[in-house]
């Protein structure tokens, strides 16, 4: 999406019983133009711009035929797969409630949850060939326990794409910089020919946030 032609900045008053942090998220909110673009066409959430950049960049959606969603509220990723790959069977999955879908089986359940796992495979009637984890632990304001409490969704996703995908299927994950990122690579080269980086124009330059992208699953041994 161009960024230009922005309107001018809209600037928020300190309300009564607004803090400053929640002012300055207002006020991104109001003058993000994906915010606006999301509203004009129909999509829940600004990251659905994530993963139309991420298909533009590496392909992801040509083809799919089941694919699970880890992190689906509000939908906005869903939104898009059905788009570009509207007969695909969708699984996602999430802590918070979801609306529903049209074509997409949701799960409001916790994805470190024993069950969690069989029940997506279940709802899936088969094997998927993409599995995207937009999942976010909520942050605490400790840069290194919040990196480390969502590096352990990505690694349980990468363990549950391991452990399900075709072969030749894909994972995408959100992770965030800093410490553990290099266990992870080591264990997705392992199990995928091509495993890269990238940070989709719509992601924010001031957040840590990347996307990891493996494709070519090698397949169970
Ligand atoms: C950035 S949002 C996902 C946005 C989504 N991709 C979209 O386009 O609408 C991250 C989501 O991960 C979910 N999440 C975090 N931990 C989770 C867990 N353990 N199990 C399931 N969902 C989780 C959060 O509730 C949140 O809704």
């Amino acid at each position: 999406m161009s960024r230009s032609g922005r309107d001018s900045e809209r600037r928020v008053k300190t309300a009564k019983g607004r803090t400053a942090s929640s002012t300055r998220w207002l006020e991104r909110q109001l003058n993000d133009p994906y915010v606006k673009q999301a509203k004009a066409d129909g999509y829940r959430s600004r990251a659905a711009y994530k993963l139309l950049e991420l298909d533009e960049k590496f392909a992801l959606l040509k083809g799919v035929q089941r694919v699970v969603d880890l992190g689906i509220a509000p939908g906005g990723w869903s939104q898009v797969v059905r788009k570009i790959a509207p007969r695909a069977a969708i699984v996602g999955i999430d802590l918070l409630p979801t609306e529903p879908i049209e074509g997409v089986t949701i799960f409001e359940m916790d994805f470190m949850d024993d069950a969690a796992p069989q029940a997506l495979e279940d709802a899936l009637e088969g094997t998927p060939d993409l599995v995207l984890s937009d999942m976010a632990a909520n942050t605490v304001g400790h840069k290194q326990t919040d990196h480390l409490r969502t590096m352990g969704l990505v690694e349980a996703g990468a363990w549950f794409a391991i452990e399900t995908l075709a072969p030749n299927g894909s994972f995408v994950a959100k992770v965030l910089a800093g410490g553990t990122d290099a266990e992870l690579l080591t264990l997705l080269k392992k199990h995928f020919r091509t495993v890269k980086h990238a940070k989709p124009p719509a992601s924010r330059k001031g957040s840590s946030e990347w996307y990891v992208v493996a494709q070519g699953f090698k397949g169970r041994s």
